[in-house]
C-alpha cells in the first residue's frame, strides 16, 4: 500500500470547505470523493470503498456521528477523521466512543490535516502488513506440518520397506537354493520349483517398487480410451503368474461393459492388480476350503463404470475393515507393506472415483469401484 495512493471521502455540507479540503488532499497526491451529507457519503462509501473518511461532525440529513457509526459497522478498520467546530465538545466525546481516528478543528489548517491523514495512512499500512505477515505465518505453519508429516511417513516407509525387502530376499534365497540343489541333482522338478519361487519374489519386488514410485511421486493421470479386451487381457496376463500355484478360478465378466474404457491404463491396472493380489492372498490364507473363486466384473451401470472384485477368501473383521486403506496398514507381517490399497484408493480418486468394501470374516470380500465413464484429465481439473 502506497501512502500517495489513498482514496479519501470528504463529507461536509459547506461547499467551500469541501473544495479547500479537496485541493489540499489532491496536492498531497490522494484521490478524493466528495459528499454534502452523511447519506450521500454512505452511498459513495458503498460504491467506492474509500480508505479514509474525513467528515464534518454537524451536517443536515445525516450527521457525522451517524455516518461514523455506519462506516464502522461496514468496515471497522477504516479510519474516520472528524472535523469539529467550537462548541462541539459533546459530539467530539461521542465520536471518540464510536471509534473516530482523529479530530481536526475548523477552520482547517492544512498542515494539521496532512498530519492526521498521514497518521491514518500509517495505521492502514501497518494493518495491511500485519495481515500479510499473519498470512505468511499461517502458510509457514502449514508447510512445516506438511513437511513433518512427510518426514514421519518417509521414516515409516523406510522401516516397512526394508523389513519387507528382507522378507523378499529370504524368498529369493529360498528359490535360489531349491533351483541350485535341483541343478546339482539334475532334478527338473526342483529346478522349476526354484525358478517359480524366484519369479514370484521378483514379481513381488516389482510390484512394491511400482507402488513406492506411485506413492513418492504423484504422477499425473494420462486418461485415454483403452479397448476393454486389451485391458482385460493385460490383467489376465499379469495375474497368470500369481495364480499359477494356487487352486483359484479367476473369472472375468464383462457382458455389460463398454467396449472402450476411459482411464489411465498403467495406474488403473496397478490399482486393480493390488486388489486382486489381496484377493489371492485372502484365498491362500483361507484354511476352510481348498478351491476358491475370484471374480472380476466390469460393467456400465447408471452412467458409471462399476468394477468389482469378489473373492471367497478369509474375509476380514470389522476392525480390520476400518484400517485397510491406511498407509502401511497390513495384517501380513513380512509379506505385506500396506501400500496396496492406499495406492489403489489414490489412483481411483485421481480418476474422480470411489471404492467400497464389503467383507464377512471366513466368507469373503468384495471391493466395488465406481468411476465416471469419462474422467477428467489432470489438465482439465
Ligand atoms: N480381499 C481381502 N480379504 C481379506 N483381507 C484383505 C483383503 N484385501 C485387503 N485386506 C486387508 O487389508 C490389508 C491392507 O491391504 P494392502 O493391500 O493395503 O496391504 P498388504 O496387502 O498387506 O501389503 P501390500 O499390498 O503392500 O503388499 C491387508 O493386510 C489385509 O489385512
Ligand atoms: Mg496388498
Amino acid at each position: 500500500m502506497d501512502r500517495t495512493s489513498f482514496t479519501i471521502l470528504i463529507v461536509d455540507d459547506e461547499e467551500d470547505i469541501r473544495e479547500v479540503l479537496e485541493i489540499a488532499l489532491m496536492d498531497m497526491g490522494h484521490q478524493v470523493l466528495l459528499a454534502p451529507d452523511g447519506k450521500k457519503a454512505l452511498e459513495l462509501f458503498d460504491a467506492h470503498h474509500p480508505s479514509i473518511v474525513i467528515t464534518d461532525i454537524k451536517m443536515p440529513v445525516m450527521g457525522g456521528i451517524d455516518l461514523l457509526k455506519q462506516v464502522k459497522r461496514r468496515s471497522p478498520d477504516t479510519p474516520v477523521i472528524m472535523i469539529t467546530g467550537h462548541g462541539d465538545m459533546d459530539l467530539t466525546i461521542a465520536s471518540l466512543k464510536f471509534g473516530a481516528a482523529d479530530f481536526i478543528t475548523k477552520p482547517v489548517n492544512v498542515d494539521i490535516l496532512e498530519l492526521a491523514v498521514n497518521k491514518a495512512a500509517d495505521h492502514l499500512i501497518a494493518q495491511q502488513k500485519l495481515v500479510e505477515y499473519t498470512q505468511k505465518l499461517e502458510l509457514l505453519v502449514l508447510e512445516k506440518s506438511k513437511l513433518s508429516d512427510h518426514l514421519s511417513s518417509l521414516g515409516l516407509m523406510l522401516g516397512t520397506v526394508s523389513h519387507n525387502i528382507k522378507g523378499m530376499l529370504t524368498n529369493l534365497d529360498g528359490g535360489l537354493y531349491v533351483a541350485r540343489s535341483g541343478l546339482k541333482k539334475k532334478d527338473f522338478d526342483d529346478i522349476s520349483e526354484g525358478l517359480d519361487l524366484l519369479s514370484q519374489a521378483v514379481e513381488k519386488i516389482k510390484q512394491m517398487i511400482m507402488d513406492i514410485l506411485l506413492y513418492s511421486k504423484e504422477r499425473s493421470m494420462n486418461i485415454q480410451p483403452v479397448p476393454l479386451d486389451q485391458f482385460v487381457a493385460d490383467i489376465r496376463e499379469t495375474m497368470k503368474m500369481k495364480l499359477a500355484s494356487h487352486p483359484i478360478d479367476f473369472q472375468v465378466a464383462t457382458d455389460n461393459a463398454p467396449a472402450t474404457l476411459n482411464l489411465d491404463p498403467a495406474s488403473m491396472m496397478s490399482a486393480l492388480v493390488n486388489i486382486l493380489d489381496n484377493a489371492v492372498d485372502a484365498c491362500v490364507e483361507d484354511k476352510d476350503q481348498v478351491d476358491h473363486v475370484i471374480c472380476l466384473t466390469i460393467e456400465e451401470k447408471d452412467d458409471q463404470l462399476v468394477i468389482s472384485i469378489q473373492d471367497d477368501g478369509c474375509g476380514m473383521d470389522v476392525e480390520t475393515k476400518t484400517k485397510i486403506f491406511d498407509l502401511f496398514f497390513s495384517s501380513k507381517q513380512v509379506k505385506g507393506t500396506g501400500f496396496g490399497l492406499f495406492i489403489a484408493r489414490n489412483i481411483i480418486a485421481q480418476h474422480q472415483g470411489t471404492i467400497n468394501v464389503e467383507s464377512i470374516k471366513r466368507r469373503g470380500t468384495t471391493f466395488t469401484i465406481f468411476l465416471p465413464l469419462d474422467p477428467l484429465s489432470d489438465q482439465d481439473v
